[in-house]
């Protein structure tokens, strides 16, 4: 509402520097296409539902825990505690789960989880992983 009542007190401006009206409602469209693109954008990089968590802690629980220890602090593959991942750059770990590591036993993921859901476990990982709900 806020959007559009801003919309109304601009209107007459632009009449009065002579700007055409399709050149301005054009603009104007394409502002409005740009916020809502915008809105889209945050939305997409908006962690998983609450259900999706819940399935995401039990499978890095136990899928990754068969290789990383069912409480995360290593085995066949290393620890994944804060005090080990904390100062790694997120996005090369989030690579690792998505891609893998070729030549290692770490397999890909990405046929299991989105680039977002990764990122949500990397961010839970480096700040110490929730238990099973
Ligand atoms: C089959 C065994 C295996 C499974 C299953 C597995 N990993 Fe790994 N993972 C490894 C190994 C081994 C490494 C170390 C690779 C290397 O030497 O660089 C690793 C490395 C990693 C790293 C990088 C750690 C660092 O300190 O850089 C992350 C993060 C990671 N795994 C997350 C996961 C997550 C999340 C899952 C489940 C979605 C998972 N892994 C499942 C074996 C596994």
């Amino acid at each position: 509402m806020r959007f559009l009542a801003l919309d109304v007190k601009i209107l007459p401006v632009p009449a009065q520097r002579g700007l055409s009206g399709p050149f301005f409602y054009g603009l104007l469209c394409c502002v409005a296409f740009n916020v809502l693109g915008g809105v889209k954008n945050v939305l997409a990089d908006e962690f998983p539902s609450l259900r999706r968590q819940a399935d995401i802690v039990r499978l890095v629980r136990q899928d990754c825990g068969s290789c990383h220890g069912m409480t995360l602090a290593g085995g066949l593959g290393p620890a994944l505690l804060p005090a080990l991942l904390h100062d790694k750059p997120a996005e090369s770990l989030v690579a690792t789960i998505l891609y893998g590591r070729p030549g290692t036993p770490m397999p890909p993921w990405g046929d299991f989880l989105s680039e977002n859901e990764a990122r949500w476990i990397v961010d839970k990982l480096q700040k110490g992983f929730p238990d099973e709900p």
